[in-house]
Parts: C-alpha cells; structure tokens; sequence
C-alpha cells in the first residue's frame, strides 16, 4: 500500500511508519510526505529515510480548497492510495475528505469521542480524568469524529504535566500507528455502516 503522510511538526508518528515501512515484510511503503510547515522536524526524518517531501504552505493559498487540491495533485502524481495524518495541524475540505474516503486515518491523542479538538491533555488533565490514550480513527468532514479503529488506554497519574501524559500516551501512538497500518494495508480493516470491523484471523 503506497502512503502519502501528512505532517506539520516533529513526526516521531511519522518516524515509526518510517521505521515499519523499512522492514521487508511490511506490507506499505511511504510515497509522499507532505508538510504544510517549512520548519517541522518530521521534514528531516523523511529526508534522511530517502523519501520525497513537499513542503505545501497553506498561506500561498487563498482558501482551504485550493491549498488543499494542490496536495491532493501531489500524492496522486506520487501514486498514495491512502492517507496517513500523523500531527497534521490543519482542518481538511470536506472535498478533500470525501475524495479520501475511507482511504485516510488520523491519530487523536484522546479516547474519542472525549475530547475533540486541541489541548486534549491539558482539559484531560483539569477534568481529573483517571484515563487517557489515544484513538486511531478514518476522516470524516466532522472533525476527530470518524469511525474508530483502535484505542489504547493510560492511566493519568498524580503529578502528570500535559508533557508527561502526552509522553506516556505516545508511547501508544507509536505502538498503534504501524500495527494498524499493517491491517489495513492486508485488507483487515473495513468500514460497514459507519463502524469498523477487522477481518478473520485479527
Ligand atoms: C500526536 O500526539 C498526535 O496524536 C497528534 O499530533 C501529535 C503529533 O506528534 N495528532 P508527532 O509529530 O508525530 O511527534
């Protein structure tokens, strides 16, 4: 399965798809990864691995649309048939979500459907919550609200700063993100009637 990444910070999820995609019997490869910011780390990591990038700025754009066509031409010309989003800090069209649809997946460090949106661990954190994690989930126009693939669970612990609890739930990030990857790329992984359900053998 050829993957187009999408990024716009550090990119340690980008890292282990890096990693995964490396190992002979990893059934994907990245194409494209493609970075909205010039100055994310996850450029580099791409870089270094030998895998094309392209730095996209949505600010040369004058709407959402247009900034988002001009990467949907970059991985098609690169040949993605499928859309990882590993910390990409933009709001997708809703054209371009149903162009990928069922064909992108997003890591949320929350356990959707708590927490949407931004500083999901500061608010987890002030509400005393005694769990956190992360949820791997297709896109869909309504934002962190797509069909849930998998979760992983942490405890939140006395004394955690949003950078501990994010460490601790990254853990997992990196953990899930290539295992499911691998499934979907075997053809485990299906949608029916909004839900997910895994092959035979998963
Ligand atoms: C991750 O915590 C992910 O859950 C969120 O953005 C962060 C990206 O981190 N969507 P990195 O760039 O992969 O290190």
């Amino acid at each position: 399965l050829k993957l187009g990444v999408l990024i716009s910070g550090s990119g340690t999820n980008l890292q282990v798809l890096i990693d995964a995609c490396a190992r002979a019997d990893y059934p994907a490869e990245i194409a494209l990864v493609i970075s909205n910011k010039a100055a994310a780390g996850g450029i580099a990591r791409a870089e270094a691995a030998g895998i094309p990038v392209a730095t996209i700025s949505h600010k040369d754009f004058d709407c959402r649309e247009a900034f988002d066509d001009a990467m949907h031409e970059k991985l098609t010309e690169a040949g993605a048939e499928f859309i990882c989003l590993a910390g990409f800090m933009r709001i997708l069209s809703d054209k371009f979500i149903e162009r990928w649809h069922d064909r992108m997946i997003n890591i949320h460090p929350s356990l959707l459907p708590a927490y949407r949106g931004l500083d999901t661990h500061a608010r987890a954190i002030a509400d005393g919550v005694r769990f956190a994690g992360c949820t791997l989930h297709y896109v869909r126009p309504d934002l962190d609200n797509g069909p849930i693939i998998a979760q992983a669970v942490v405890p939140v612990l006395p004394g955690d700063t949003v950078e501990t609890l994010a460490a601790r739930i990254q853990v997992q990030e990196h953990r899930l993100y290539p295992a499911i990857v691998r499934l979907i790329a075997e053809g485990k992984v299906m949608v029916e009637d909004g839900r997910v359900v895994y092959g035979d053998g998963v």
